[in-house]
């Protein structure tokens, strides 16, 4: 899915439209704008069209060019349609089949072909009007999707709930509910991407170590499709069952927490993207003992000692480098992540469940530094490592 076309309503926040076409080019998709009369007073079609790179449309009956197929034909071209801002005229329009303008005339032909999307602004008793809450049911039932306002000061300086949700949560509310990760892209070419994958052990005596249930899944995924999207991938690696993807530039295997941390800061200074997917055992046997240990005892005390944490220095050995973390937990799951993410400076955390350790598929939540949030639901790793190496477009 390339294709977005934008609907700019009048209401004030129209002017926030700028931004969200520009992130979007910067993320490589195609963005065509239509504009109702009303939001030409608050922003130009000229600024929206050096920003979309397209010819700005707003009147039906503009002359010079083929009016009676353009609104067929960007109905058929755009993959998503999001309108925003969305004030209350649009919706009412929509939800009573009206089709007076460009914009409610594409929207009406593109049923069931692009996928629609309001993003609401509005004053605050106009969001709380009933009709407009009826109007959004009837048109949820008939597949249209919608973003909620925000609570905050408005425009006309009431407060309460009708803010225009934030430019970049609306475009991650797109990604992780439309739109399917880039995987034919080479946007990461020439990026030297290092990546920590799989549990360490943790030896004890000669036949025993500390370990955990990481199966490298994650990791190896990452690996496969940042190789895939054209970076040169050095995956560092604890023990693991899977096969080595072949596309990697070096596979790197280690036991020990010790021995991961070495291999990383061999390479770190000369990587432009570290990925800690591993599962790092956070302590080791302060004796590991050169003979079998005996069952002589009934008791068995091990005195642990704390290993290197490898992530938190890559944080603070950090210059160009962009990091993204993983915190795998059992319980507060977000606001442990939120804490790991600023501890170890990282550029971005995902927060998944500890007990997709071993599973294919996962459920887990991308944070990045102004906690904007994009959650995936029960996708499968492969999948997610997909979504989260695309985080990365327009930023390198
Ligand atoms: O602090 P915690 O272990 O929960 O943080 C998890 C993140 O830190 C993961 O990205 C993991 O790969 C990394 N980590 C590390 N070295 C450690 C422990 C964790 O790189 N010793």
């Amino acid at each position: 899915m390339k294709n977005i076309l934008i609907g700019v309503t009048g209401g004030i926040a129209a002017y926030k439209s700028a931004n969200i076409i520009s992130l979007l080019r910067k993320k490589g998709f195609n963005v065509k704008v239509i504009m109702t009369k009303s939001a030409t007073n608050i922003i130009t079609p000229q600024t929206l069209e050096t920003l979309s790179k397209n010819r700005v449309v707003v009147d039906m009956w503009e002359r010079g060019f083929q009016i009676d197929v353009e609104h067929i034909s960007l109905a058929d071209w755009a993959d998503i349609i999001l309108i925003a801002p969305a004030t209350y005229n649009i919706v009412g329009k929509i939800a009573n089949g009206i089709a007076d303008d460009m914009l409610s005339t594409v929207i009406a032909a593109a049923y069931n072909k692009a996928k629609i999307v309001f993003a609401l602004a509005m004053n605050t008793n106009m969001y709380e009007n009933p009709i407009l809450k009826l109007n959004i049911k009837k048109l949820k039932e008939l597949n249209y999707d919608f973003i909620e306002a925000d609570e905050g000061i408005l425009a006309c300086c009431d407060s309460g709930k009708g803010r225009l949700k934030n430019e970049e949560e609306i475009i991650q509310i797109l990604e992780s509910s439309y739109i399917k990760p880039e995987t034919k892209n080479n946007f990461l070419l020439g990026k030297k991407l290092l990546i920590t994958a799989g549990r360490t052990e943790e030896s004890l005596d000669p036949i025993r170590y500390f370990s955990n249930h990481s199966s490298g899944k994650m990791g190896y995924s990452l690996a496969e499709a940042a190789a895939n999207l054209g970076a040169e991938v050095y995956l560092i690696s604890g023990p693991s069952n899977l096969i080595i993807p072949k596309n990697i530039k070096k596979f790197i295997s280690v036991k020990s927490a010790q021995e991961m941390y070495n291999e990383v800061f061999k390479i770190y200074d000369n990587i432009d993207i570290g990925i800690a997917c591993a599962a790092v055992a956070d302590y080791r046997p302060k004796i590991v003992y050169e003979q079998k240990i005996k069952k002589d005892s009934d008791e068995l005390n091990i005195t642990l000692i704390k290993n290197p944490d490898i992530l938190l220095k890559m944080g603070e050995l950090k210059k160009k480098q962009i990091l993204i973390g993983f915190a795998a937990e059992t319980e507060n799951l977000i606001e442990n992540a939120l804490k790991k993410l600023k501890k170890k400076n990282l550029d971005y955390i995902v927060a998944n469940h500890a007990s997709a350790m071993t599973k294919n598929n996962n459920t887990a939540t991308i944070i990045n530094k102004n906690n904007i949030q994009t959650n995936f639901n029960d996708i499968s790793k492969n999948e997610l490592a997909y979504h989260i190496l695309n985080v990365l477009k327009g930023r390198i």
